[in-house]
């Protein structure tokens, strides 16, 4: 499975890629506001992609089909790496099958049912990302939806990824790899959670100790 971080922190995204487990990065209007003060938007996602080699999403805000692939026009010719993140809608599907006719990457987003998942991939999307923390706050069992859509996948043969999004702790990434999902993005402070374990501080701390009395 492959490991995006959710984020558009430049420090958090140096910081997951020297870890060497990073293969791409995800970003929203959310995620970017965050960065505010930090420069224009768009020298942030170019950095973001000389940072990393991999998938890098930014999203449209434009709501009707026109104006999202008129942005994603302009969002793609910042850098290769980027794929553009359309909101599921009817607007949506329409532009992602006129990019995809055009060669642009899309990442449709805001995915909250495994048939919205199935007309996104028809329509041509590269990537589908179920947000399964949101649906796990509305007191609905998040992987649920990504299960159904990784069958869904496989019983067609579809090619478009999955990018288990909106994950707000380790597990939703252990059962996300268990099922198959392609991908996880994965906020910063979930990275770090997931390279813990308190078995394998106390092993360090042991080992370190008894090295002490060889040392003596
Ligand atoms: O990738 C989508 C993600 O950023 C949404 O996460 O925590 O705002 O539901 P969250």
């Amino acid at each position: 499975m492959k490991f995006f971080i959710d984020t558009a922190n430049l420090d958090e995204i140096k910081e997951a890629a020297s870890i060497g487990i990073l293969d791409g990065v995800t970003t929203n209007p959310t995620l970017l506001a965050k960065e505010k003060g930090k420069g224009d938007f768009r020298a942030i996602l170019k950095k973001i992609c000389e940072t990393v080699d991999g998938p890098v999403s930014a999203e449209v805000v434009a709501t009707d089909a026109e104006g999202m692939v008129k942005e994603a026009e302009d969002l793609a010719r910042l850098h290769k790496n980027i794929v553009v993140k359309i909101p599921m809608s009817k607007e949506g599907l329409k532009a992602i099958k006129i990019l995809d006719s055009k060669g642009i990457r899309t990442n449709c987003t805001l995915i909250f049912s495994p048939i919205q998942a199935l007309m996104a991939a028809k329509a041509g999307a590269s990537f589908v990302s179920p947000f399964v923390g949101r649906l796990d706050d509305a007191s609905h069992i998040g992987m649920d939806l990504v299960q159904d859509v990784v069958s869904i996948f496989e019983n067609y043969e579809l090619a478009t990824e999955i990018i288990v999004a909106s994950v707000r702790n380790p597990l939703h990434v252990v059962e996300a790899a268990v099922m198959g999902a392609d991908i996880a993005t994965i906020p910063f402070r979930v990275i770090e959670q997931l390279i813990k374990h308190p078995l394998t501080d106390v092993g360090i701390k042991r080992f370190l100790e008894d090295w002490k009395k060889v040392e003596k």
